[in-house]
């Protein structure tokens, strides 16, 4: 699967406003063009401000292919009498081809359950969407000893129903590992578990699939920073980062994309 690009996505979840995120996406795209990463980056806005960073982008000429937009969180339903949600199908009308699903803060915050999150990640790839579906223990689960049955309850669950969209082209569906305990925390999972729980993803997805092998893009998420991407982005098995924090600062963020 090596032979794929990584992918660097960068999740700016509930922060800044236009001005600095303007800021930040001009500053980006400067040194962008400076350092010219090899990898596929994706900018996962506060939904409000797709627009305007899809237009920074134009401005500066940046081909989709480069840099992509995606959306932090879709609604589970088409349309209709959904008050305060966001249907997959807006967020295409700014260029999203990527949407996040089940990241930790939408399961343990806002409370969505597996179910809500199997019928996004249906939605997603129904309308198009390369979709990111994120797994990951707590730290309790951790301490006992939880993780695999946990990250194989959440793949199946939000899985299943959604295996004849993806059998046949592996690129629609990405997946994030991301322990909620290293989500923000500053502490990051260790490389030999990073490695364990990837190769156990990667041939639990085979296993969903029916097939021996697959080319299901894994990132790794929690508290990937500037100085420890290049040694997780170099373990078998993780195909690219889920970048909270760092991503808000332009020179870190690129930093990130380059230790490839
Ligand atoms: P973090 O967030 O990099 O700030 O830990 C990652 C994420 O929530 O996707």
């Amino acid at each position: 699967m090596n032979n794929q690009k990584y992918l660097i996505a960068a999740n700016w979840k509930q922060n800044g406003d236009a001005k600095t995120l303007i800021r930040l996406i001009n500053d980006f795209i400067r040194l962008h063009k400076k350092v010219k990463p090899v990898c596929d980056i994706l900018i996962l806005p506060p939904a409000i401000y797709l627009e305007t960073i899809l237009n920074r982008l134009k401005h500066h000429k940046i081909s989709r292919k480069r840099i992509s937009l995606g959306a932090q969180n879709i609604s589970s339903y088409e349309n209709g009498a959904y008050t305060g949600e966001l249907s997959v199908d807006m967020t295409k009308d700014y260029n999203c081809n990527y949407a996040l699903v089940g990241h930790s803060e939408r399961r343990h915050v806002f409370n969505e359950d597996d179910k809500i999150i199997s019928k996004k990640v249906r939605l997603s790839i129904e309308s198009g969407m390369q979709t990111i579906l994120c797994v990951g223990e707590t730290i309790i689960e951790y301490d006992k000893k939880l993780t695999k049955k946990v990250i194989l309850r959440q793949l199946k669950s939000a899985l299943v129903k959604s295996v004849d969209l993806f059998k046949s082209d592996h690129s629609k569906i990405i997946i994030a590992y991301e322990p909620v305990w290293a989500i923000g925390t500053g502490k990051t999972a260790s490389l030999d578990d990073i490695r364990d729980i990837h190769s156990y993803i990667h041939n639990s997805l085979s296993k969903i699939l029916g097939i021996k092998t697959n080319n299901i893009k894994i990132l790794y998420g929690g508290s990937v920073n500037d100085l420890n991407a290049s040694l997780i982005l170099s373990l078998p098995n993780v195909n690219g980062a889920l970048v909270g924090g760092a991503s808000l600062n332009s020179k870190k963020f690129i930093d990130i994309c380059s230790s490839i």
